[in-house]
């Protein structure tokens, strides 16, 4: 048996101290258009939110620092609808201080099987996109111009009462054909802030590119849910592990906190794969 080299990361990493322009992180976080990011926090022992269900009590000002560059870095957030609800999103601009860093806007994108937009997106000066079902439409369609509604209907109904006939039941959404909506519009640079349901969704059909997390260094306890969620592949079904590659590793010494960026398509040696199992 040959044993794998293990390299030390942390103490080794330099310095990469608050600057302004966060040019540092903007290399280290480069968003390649095309590309489908997704940023979450877990706490030491898995959970995705605290005592209060929002991520809000568990993340922190090291957290805080890469959020705005990749938010910055982006053309477009994409949110499970729960998320939007949850942690109450509104308009989005661009952080203050890197809003050089792309000319246009950063626009939001809900995703939701429902098509119940929250009220604080429908009255907002800049409405955002919602891509959903058929079982949808109608309600986002009410809410939204029609010019901000992408519906992309899962279609995969065979009538064997498999996986594909479940997702049309539900009025999912074929998430590969809502990001060629949005690429068509410009929206290249895909910046996914969950929630689990959609994660785990996004994982399965293979859309992920990179899942950058944040280790929070707090303890849930039993609870909140891990940063993937839902039903995992129909009984009876296997699926391997997917595997990951590590791209960095930044560590915040004083809290403990660490913000790793995996990247989960093939690397030059194999060893990622990008095929998640769900
Ligand atoms: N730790 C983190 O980094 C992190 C990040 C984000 C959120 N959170 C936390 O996660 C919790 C919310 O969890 P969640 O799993 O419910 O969030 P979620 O995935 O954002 O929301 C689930 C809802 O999003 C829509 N949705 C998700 N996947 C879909 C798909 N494939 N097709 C169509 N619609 C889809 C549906 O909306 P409809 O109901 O409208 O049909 C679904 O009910 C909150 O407590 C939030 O604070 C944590």
């Amino acid at each position: 048996m040959v044993l794998p080299t293990l390299n030390l990361i942390v103490p080794a990493s330099r310095i990469v101290p608050p600057d302004d322009g966060e040019a540092d992180l903007v290399a280290l976080y480069e968003h390649a258009p095309g590309a489908l990011r997704a940023n979450m926090i877990a706490t030491v022992d898995g959970g995705a939110w605290g005592p209060d269900h929002v991520s809000g009590s568990i993340n922190d000002d090291a957290d805080w620092r890469v959020f705005r560059v990749q938010r910055a870095l982006a053309d477009v957030v994409v949110v499970g609808a729960g998320t939007a609800r949850a942690e109450q999103y509104t308009q989005l601009g661009r952080p203050d201080g890197l809003a050089h860093l792309r000319a246009a806007p950063l626009e939001l994108a809900l995703v939701t099987r429902s098509g119940d937009v929250p009220p604080l997106l429908v009255q907002a000066d800049r409405l955002p996109y919602v891509i959903t079902g058929a079982r949808g439409a109608a309600a986002a369609q009410a809410a939204l111009p029609a010019d901000r509604v992408i519906v992309v209907p899962a279609t995969g109904r065979d009538g064997d009462g498999g996986d594909e006939d479940r997702d049309v039941d539900r009025g999912d959404v074929d998430l590969a054909a809502g990001l060629s909506a949005l690429a068509a519009l410009g929206l290249r640079r895909v910046l996914c802030e969950g929630g689990p349901h959609l994660l785990a969704d996004l994982l399965a059909a293979g859309l992920v590119d990179e899942l950058c997390v944040t280790t929070s260094p707090r303890l849930v306890g039993p609870g909140p849910s891990r940063i993937v969620a839902g039903e995992g592949p129909a009984s009876g079904a296997s699926a391997a592990p997917a595997g990951a590659r590590l791209a960095h590793l930044l560590h915040e010494p004083a809290a403990g906190t660490l913000l790793a960026r995996w990247l989960l398509r093939a690397g030059d040696d194999g060893s990622a794969t990008g095929e998640a199992g769900g």
